[in-house]
């Protein structure tokens, strides 16, 4: 976004607590329709019947509140990080395949387990269970099942360049920008693979070499159906078109296109068996006979009724200390807690307390809830 209003003047203010605004100073104020769409002096400019990128008029911004100095190149650098669909951005590099497997084991599957399957709160990076021959993979749940596609970056990113971004500025999560540019397209080259995703109707095998030219080339399978084309002349009639087809967000029945499907909706078998827990439980075909699937822990006897719910709603909170949350595994934290009592406890997960969403966002039964807490209270003594 940064780049389109590079030509902009820019002005920075430091405001307390070293908060950083930009102004960004545009050409001339624009009207769509003879209506200013934003007023405050942010205006939505309309060009070929397209709303482009905002613009803010210094000018309105001096006389409010006269503060600011224009930003200094180095100021602009450090902010200008983003990779574009178009390549801007993006540097040279090269990685393989296999490369990327070796920096993802060290790296990256202590969070995205095994071959990218994601679990007890971190995203997969795989596809997961999308099913083979899916016409539009664009889906508005929030979590995956067995009846359709899943929000991950094969089946649902429009964009290979996010991929890319993403792993660059913010991952692995505990030391973000520490990977090369060669690691990251390692990375990328391993993820595109697991994905199964071809670049110029070629799969990527082990000692595929992915570089600047080769990723630019990738067209993800979502590209057109992450948003329908909103703007222009058939703006109206497209987003209609995109609503009415529930394969676009939801799941199509069998039996009666026009209804959404809840139960049953595919027929034949996923390619890929569910993903539960911790690990991947089977694949159908392997991905890979190399390496060994995740082990069981042994003894642990039956599992404990509230550990799923805990790990596909609790513990992308609970399971660090990052979100100020008590973390399952740490006595004192529980300890705390427990001083006021049981009740207490069970009753600020129901009812949430400061960063603690009620029940932690999910609708589960209060009595599930109470099991759940049991559960991470087992798990932290
Ligand atoms: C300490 C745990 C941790 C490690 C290690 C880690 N990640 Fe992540 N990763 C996360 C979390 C948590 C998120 C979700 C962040 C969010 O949604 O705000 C995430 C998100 C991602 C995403 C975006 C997924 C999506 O669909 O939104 C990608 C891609 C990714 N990580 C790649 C990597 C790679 C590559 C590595 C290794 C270099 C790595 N991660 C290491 C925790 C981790
Ligand atoms: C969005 C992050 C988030 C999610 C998701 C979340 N929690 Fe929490 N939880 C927190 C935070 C933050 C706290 C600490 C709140 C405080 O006391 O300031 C907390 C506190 C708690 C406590 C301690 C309450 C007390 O009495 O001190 C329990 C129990 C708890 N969570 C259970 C759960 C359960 C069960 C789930 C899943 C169903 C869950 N949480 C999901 C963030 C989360």
């Amino acid at each position: 976004m940064f780049k389109s209003y590079r030509k902009a003047i820019l002005s920075v203010a430091l405001l307390a607590a070293g908060t950083t605004v930009l102004f960004a100073e545009g050409a001339s104020r624009t009207y769509a329709n003879g209506k200013k769409v934003i007023d405050g002096g942010v205006t939505y400019p309309v060009k070929n019947g397209m709303t482009s990128l905002y613009h803010v008029n210094e000018e309105a911004h001096k006389a409010h509140f006269k503060l600011g100095r224009p930003a200094t190149p180095d100021e602009i650098k450090a902010w200008d990080i983003d990779v574009m669909p178009d390549g801007t951005g993006l540097p040279e590099g090269h990685g393989t395949v296999e490369e990327g497997d070796e920096i993802y084991e060290e790296k990256c599957a202590a969070c995205h387990f095994d071959f990218g399957a994601g679990g007890a709160g971190y995203p997969a990076l795989q596809k997961g269970n999308a099913y083979e021959g899916q016409k539009s993979l664009t889906n508005q749940r929030v979590d995956g099942n067995d009846e359709g596609p899943i929000r991950v970056f094969g089946t649902y990113w429009p964009r290979a360049s996010t991929l890319w971004w993403y792993i660059k500025t913010g991952m692995p999560h505990p030391h973000p920008m520490s990977l090369t540019d060669n690691e990251v397209y390692a990375l990328c080259a391993y993820i595109i693979s697991l994905n199964e995703l071809k670049i110029d109707g070629e799969e990527l095998d082990e000692e595929y070499e992915l570089n600047r030219e080769k990723f630019l080339k990738l067209e993800m399978p979502n590209k057109d159906g992450f948003v329908p084309k909103i703007d222009g002349k058939n703006g109206l009639e497209n987003t209609r078109k995109f609503f009415n087809d529930f394969t676009n967000y939801g799941i199509a029945p069998l039996k009666d296109p026009k209804k959404r499907c809840m139960k049953n909706c595919f027929k034949g078998k996923p390619k890929l068996a569910r993903i539960s827990g911790s690990g991947i439980s089977d694949y159908i075909p392997p991905i890979s006979n190399k390496k060994e699937l995740p082990k069981k822990k042994e003894g642990a006897g039956a599992e404990h009724p509230g550990k799923k719910a805990y790990e596909a709603s609790c513990a992308v909170c609970h399971a660090t200390d990052a979100m100020g949350a008590p973390v399952v595994g740490n006595k004192k934290d529980w300890e705390k807690r427990l001083a006021n009592g049981i009740e207490k406890v069970y009753h600020n997960a129901i009812h949430g307390i400061n960063g603690m969403p009620p029940k932690g966002g999910t609708s589960l039964p209060d009595d599930k809830i109470k099991e759940v807490v049991d559960y991470m209270i087992s798990q932290s003594k």
